[in-house]
């Protein structure tokens, strides 16, 4: 349920419904007028401490914090987070 709605904004609009990826975020165009198309990544074989970092919006990208650009920042509790692992892990499990 807090992977399909957290405080509004679901995961899975992004990261699909199961957490596999490969949704369409947005359509931009880059300098040469090129369409181009950002599209999620599968997020179902992060750890805890990944997923909890990542959540923080203070994940590291070569030994630097770094702040996402694109998703939201949301402030939520261990258990939710745990909860959240849980749910990602269970559907890495089936595939
Ligand atoms: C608006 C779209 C959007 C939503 C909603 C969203 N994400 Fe993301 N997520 C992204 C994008 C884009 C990235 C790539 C990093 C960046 O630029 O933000 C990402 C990266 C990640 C990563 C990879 C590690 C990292 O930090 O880069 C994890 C794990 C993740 N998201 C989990 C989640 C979870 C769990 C939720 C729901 C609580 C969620 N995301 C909601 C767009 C989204």
């Amino acid at each position: 349920m807090l992977y399909k709605n957290p405080r509004g904004i679901a995961c899975s609009k992004c990261h699909g419904l199961k957490g596999e990826g490969g949704k369409k975020i947005a359509k931009y165009y880059d300098k040469h007028q090129n369409i181009k198309l950002l599209r999620s990544s599968d997020i179902r074989g992060y750890s805890l401490k990944e997923l909890t970092d990542s959540l923080s919006n203070h994940y590291r990208e070569n030994g630097r914090r770094k702040r996402h650009k694109i998703m939201p920042v949301y402030y939520m509790t261990k258990e939710e987070i745990l909860a959240i692992y849980t749910y990602l892990k269970s559907n890495r499990e089936k595939r």
